[in-house]
């Protein structure tokens, strides 16, 4: 048998780390491009970095090989300054405690209750979006922000989150450009140090637990209690135990559920409109199967299932653009992947954005083209050329609450409204945190 290998890589430390702070993707782009599937390259003098592209390296870290890994904690540790020990930071029997606990609101009928919430919210938006006179410039991302915040925060704890929309928006979005600073730092000072930008994250983080917080409190003294995700978080016991959630592990949910529950879907939706944008075809087909269905009613729940358009450009939107576009691990023990071999403590990230994108797996990867997802054309490919929600044991619990609630959103405000590009300019892309489009996006809303 042939001794495993390292997988090739720039071998200049300092040269791949400017590229990548100056543009992450492309720096990874170039690397795939030049070194192929599998990379090694220094994060820091010391440190080196392990990035595959390949699904069968996917499958294997994700699914097959997924005891050698656990989550990264060069990432994980900032993320966990706002999310605590919530169900996406933790490892072994606690999580699996954590996903236990809340599987059962996540289940296909627990989610479809919730489908009205989502079209209720989109209908709502549609009636703000009439009172702006055709052709006005609007911000989608900031639009479709507000408006995924308002469905988590409904879908939460049945209380609109509108009076603490802004607050909540701008202190996440600030919180998140420091992790993002944070993750991204060579040297992390601990944070006891009282430097202005850490006394700022606090302020921030402070803002959005005080938010969560005050809900949760308002739960805990209501009589008639709504069935949302809340009580079911708050009623469910372990199977085994047969113990609750605590005050502060309920707290780092409810910050997980809101933070992941809505920054995701909202970068989808923009990047689904800039698409739609400039492919007049696809949306032709979508207002067309919109006109058949829904015969001119707003969709309602139950719309969702016969919708199969829409939802395909969504997934194609989720391949092209997937809001967390890799996924970080550390290897707990050696392990090779596809004939390289990886030491124990390796920072292995699984690349999804160029997975996605690869030639192999994918005719004319660069085209937007919603018909690669019909059933039939599923089906041939490789089960992990396509993850925009991971995979294995820790894949998204919030993925069918997310597709629905993406494909009832875009289908209510396509129904009603064309959105044109603001300008002649390229939007460009912002790795940070998820992916999201640069400086917002900026579409001329044209009623129809
Ligand atoms: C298009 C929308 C979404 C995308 C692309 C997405 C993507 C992902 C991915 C890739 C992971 C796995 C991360 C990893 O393995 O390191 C994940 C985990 C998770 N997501 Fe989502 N997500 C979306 C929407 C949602 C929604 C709507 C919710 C909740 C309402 C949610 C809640 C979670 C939670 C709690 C986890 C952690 C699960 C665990 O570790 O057991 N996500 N998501």
């Amino acid at each position: 048998m042939a001794l495993a290998t390292t997988p090739p890589g720039p071998s200049s430390y300092i040269a791949f780390s400017k590229a990548y702070r100056d543009d992450p993707l492309r720096a990874f782009g170039q690397a795939w491009k030049t070194y192929g599937d599998s990379i090694r390259f220094k994060a820091l003098p010391g440190v080196d970095v392990y990035f595959v592209v390949h699904p069968d390296a996917a499958a294997h870290v994700l699914t097959s090989h997924g005891q050698a890994y656990r989550k990264a904690p060069s990432v994980h540790q900032p993320l966990s300054l706002l999310l605590g020990n919530g169900i996406l930071i933790s490892e072994g029997e606690s999580w699996l405690r954590q996903r236990r606990l809340m599987n059962p609101a996540f289940h296909r009928q627990s989610i479809v209750k919730l489908a009205s919430v989502m079209t209720r919210f989109a209908q709502e938006r549609v009636r703000r979006w009439e009172g702006y006179p055709t052709g006005s410039a609007i911000d989608v991302a900031e639009e479709m922000q507000q408006l995924t915040l308002e469905i988590v925060g409904e879908a939460l704890f049945s209380t609109g989150l509108e009076a603490q929309l802004d607050s909540f928006s701008t202190a996440f979005r600030r919180a998140a450009e420091f992790i993002n600073d944070r993750i991204n730092a060579p040297f992390k000072m601990p944070m006891w140090v009282p430097t202005k930008p850490h006394r700022q994250f606090i302020e921030n983080r402070d803002r959005l637990q005080q938010i969560a917080m005050h809900l949760i409190g308002l739960r805990r003294h209501q009589q008639n209690v709504p069935l949302d995700l809340l009580s079911m978080l708050m009623a469910a016991q372990d199977a085994d135990t047969g113990a609750q959630m605590s005050d502060s592990e309920l707290l780092d949910e409810v910050m997980t559920l809101l933070i992941a529950g809505h920054e995701t879907v909202s970068v989808t939706l923009s990047w689904a409109f800039h698409l739609l944008g400039s492919h007049p075809e696809v949306l032709h087909q979508l207002q067309d199967e919109l006109e058949t269905v829904l015969k001119g009613n707003p969709p309602g729940a139950e719309d969702y299932m016969h919708l199969p358009y829409t939802r395909m450009v969504i997934e194609e939107t989720l391949r092209l653009y997937p809001p967390v576009w890799g996924l970080s691990r550390e290897t707990i023990r050696a392990d090779e992947i596809q004939g390289y071999s990886i030491p124990p403590k390796s920072f292995v990230i699984v690349g999804t954005y160029f997975t996605h994108r690869h030639p192999e797996f994918w005719t004319a990867p660069e085209q937007f083209n919603p018909e690669r997802f019909t059933e039939a054309e599923a089906s041939k490919r490789h089960k992990f050329a396509y993850y925009p929600f991971g995979g294995g044991p820790r894949i998204c619990i919030g993925n069918q609450f997310a597709l629905m609630e993406a494909t009832l959103i875009l289908a209510t405000l396509v129904q009603r409204f064309h959105l044109e590009p603001a300008s002649g300019q390229p939007v460009e892309i912002d790795p940070t945190f998820t992916l999201r489009p640069k400086n917002g996006l900026s579409m001329r809303l044209v009623r129809r």
